[in-house]
């Protein structure tokens, strides 16, 4: 954990509201239960009301923290506008954008366009407009987080889930910008790259394949854990380890040079951020 944040706790650094996007299971529900655990209230946002609800009791009643339920499609033209709405007069101080999991794989030209664009509003659009917002709110108040779920197929280019990589590139790439640009302002994001996790979604499609997979609280516990602390978290060693093998350039140092190289290109200042590796 980086100086600044030695002896502080949680609630402090990023209470007293989670908003988590895409939070009534799977990896936003572990990291609903894992901010609640925390003594954070929580905001969870999802399409189904049942297992919102459902949910929502559970951490009333295990962990005594307030929360509110937001029934949305984060995949809706007005998501920003709706989330605003009811999420204004809450304390935020964690944002974490989960949803995103691919509906189907296969090859880009085998499924209609809409298929990869409806991924792009939900892990590039949706990311971008509540990242944009909490983000600017957070800022504001100088401390809080962002988390964005990303995933290993981040690492490259991926024949049968060709625009799901694309996205979670995206996502861990904007996460990384963000990281340095939110550093002077008290601000931590996170880029998550989870491996296989067993989710109700993964679950659901290959039940077989997934039943060894990583579990989504430790998943979860990681991200919050390492928040503050770098942009990027990899859950498990093995994950870590092929990520190692390509990332062989630490990012930090890479994220930096970048900054520096636009800030010269474009004459803006530039400001190097601190904070250890995903493997540090
Ligand atoms: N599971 C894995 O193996 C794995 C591996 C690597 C990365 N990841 C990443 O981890 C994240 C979470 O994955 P996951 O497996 O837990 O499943 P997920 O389907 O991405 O997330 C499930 C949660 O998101 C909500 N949700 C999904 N689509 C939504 C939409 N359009 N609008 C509002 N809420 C929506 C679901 O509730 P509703 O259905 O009720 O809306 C549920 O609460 C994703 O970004 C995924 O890419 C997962």
């Amino acid at each position: 954990m980086t100086a600044r944040y030695e002896g502080t706790a949680f609630p402090e650094r990023f209470g007293t509201w989670a908003v988590i996007a895409g939070g009534s299971d799977g990896i936003g529900g572990a990291f609903a239960r894992e901010a609640a655990s925390r003594g954070l209230d929580v905001a969870l946002i999802a399409r189904r009301a049942d297992p919102l609800d459902a949910l929502a009791r559970s951490l009333e009643a295990d962990f005594g923290v307030a929360t509110r339920t937001i029934q949305a499609d984060l995949t809706s033209e007005d998501i920003g506008p709706t989330v605003a709405a009811a999420t204004d007069d809450l304390d935020v101080g964690l944002f974490v954008y989960n949803a995103g999991s691919n509906p189907q794989s296969g090859h880009f030209l085998d499924q209609p366009a809409e298929n990869a664009l409806f991924l792009v509003s939900l892990s590039c659009r949706a990311p971008v407009v509540l990242g944009h917002h909490f983000g600017a709110r957070l800022r504001a108040r100088g401390r809080g987080g962002l988390v964005f779920m990303s995933s290993m197929a981040c690492l490259s280019g991926s024949g049968n889930q060709a625009t799901y990589a694309a996205t979670k590139a995206f996502d861990t790439t904007l996460a990384e910008g963000l990281w340095v640009e939110l550093a002077p302002f008290g601000v931590d994001v996170l880029g998550v790259l989870a491996g296989a996790t067993r989710t109700e979604t993964m679950m659901d499609q290959r039940p077989e394949a997934f039943a060894e997979a990583m579990d989504p609280r430790e998943v979860a516990r990681g991200a919050l854990d390492h928040l503050g602390k770098g942009p990027s978290w990899i859950p498990g060693e093995a994950n870590r380890g092929v990520a190692r093998g390509l990332w062989p350039v630490p990012r930090i140092g890479v994220v930096n040079a970048m900054t520096q190289a636009s800030a010269d290109l474009f004459d803006l200042p530039f400001t190097p951020a601190e904070g250890v590796e995903f493997d540090d």
